[in-house]
């Protein structure tokens, strides 16, 4: 089918708008003052769901021994985007807010915190080589699955470490304003680092749902949500569909 220039332009300029507001914010507006929890919290679900959405799947391919090939090109762009998404949110917590957080409270130590960011990240780097080939076979598949399984692992560890410190020594030393600031900047940041934009914002938005995307999504201008990623970028991201909540 021949695309009009006319239509290429102008689904390039969506691509454009949209990819200036993927969110990876870490704050969010809440009727109380846990704007840093409430953001950590949602962008967490996005990082954990995956984990598990993608170990499962590997394990239905090796109970059945076979190499799920026509969903492979999915389930690369979903395990891609997930790496993507990872990397972004721990460099903007090590480049923006442990700095922030050691400036503003004496003696404050994230040490542990950014010890399990360098430990992870050396097996995303992995996950990441191991899944991007175009002809996987079994063994590839039983080898991603450990390594999702001890990424878990180590994750949730650091994911409820992370959790329990926010909301229990940082909140409650900064005031709502000082957490809205902090969530935007580094949210500001995550959309320097997630690309492309029609894989990464599905990606964020379908892996929550209900209350947590309404929530997630609720300052993103509602052409975005509702026509520029579920309409014009879907041949994009369609391929992750089985791994999404879509
Ligand atoms: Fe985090
Ligand atoms: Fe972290």
């Amino acid at each position: 089918m021949k695309i009009s220039r006319r239509r290429m332009l102008s689904q390039s300029l969506y691509i454009a708008i949209g990819s200036l507001f993927v969110p990876i914010s870490t704050s969010f507006a809440t009727s109380n003052s846990k704007h840093l929890s409430k953001g950590l919290d949602l962008i967490h679900k996005v990082l954990s769901r995956p984990l598990d959405v993608g170990i499962s799947h590997l394990e239905k391919c090796l109970i059945s021994n076979k190499v799920d090939i026509e969903n492979h090109d999915g389930f690369k762009d979903y395990i891609n985007s997930l790496v993507n998404v990872f990397f972004g949110h721990h460099h903007g917590e090590d480049e923006i807010m442990f700095p922030t957080f050691e400036e503003k409270i004496k003696g404050a130590d994230f040490s542990k915190l950014k010890k399990q960011h360098k430990e992870l990240h050396p097996l995303a780097e992995k996950i990441k080589d191991k899944v991007n080939i175009d002809i996987p076979t079994i063994d590839n598949y039983r080898e991603i699955r450990e390594l999702l399984k001890e990424t878990k692992d180590l994750w949730v560890e650091h994911r409820d470490e992370e959790e329990k410190t926010v909301e229990l020594d940082i909140e409650p030393v900064l005031s709502s304003k000082e957490q809205i600031e902090l969530g935007e900047k580094v949210g500001k940041h995550g959309r320097s680092m997630s690309k492309p934009a029609t894989l990464v914002l599905p990606f964020l938005i379908y892996n929550l749902e209900g209350s947590d995307r309404e929530e997630f999504t609720s300052r993103m201008p509602w052409i975005l949500k509702k026509f520029v990623v579920p309409v014009i970028w879907k041949k994009k991201w369609e391929k992750m569909k089985p791994f999404l909540l879509v």
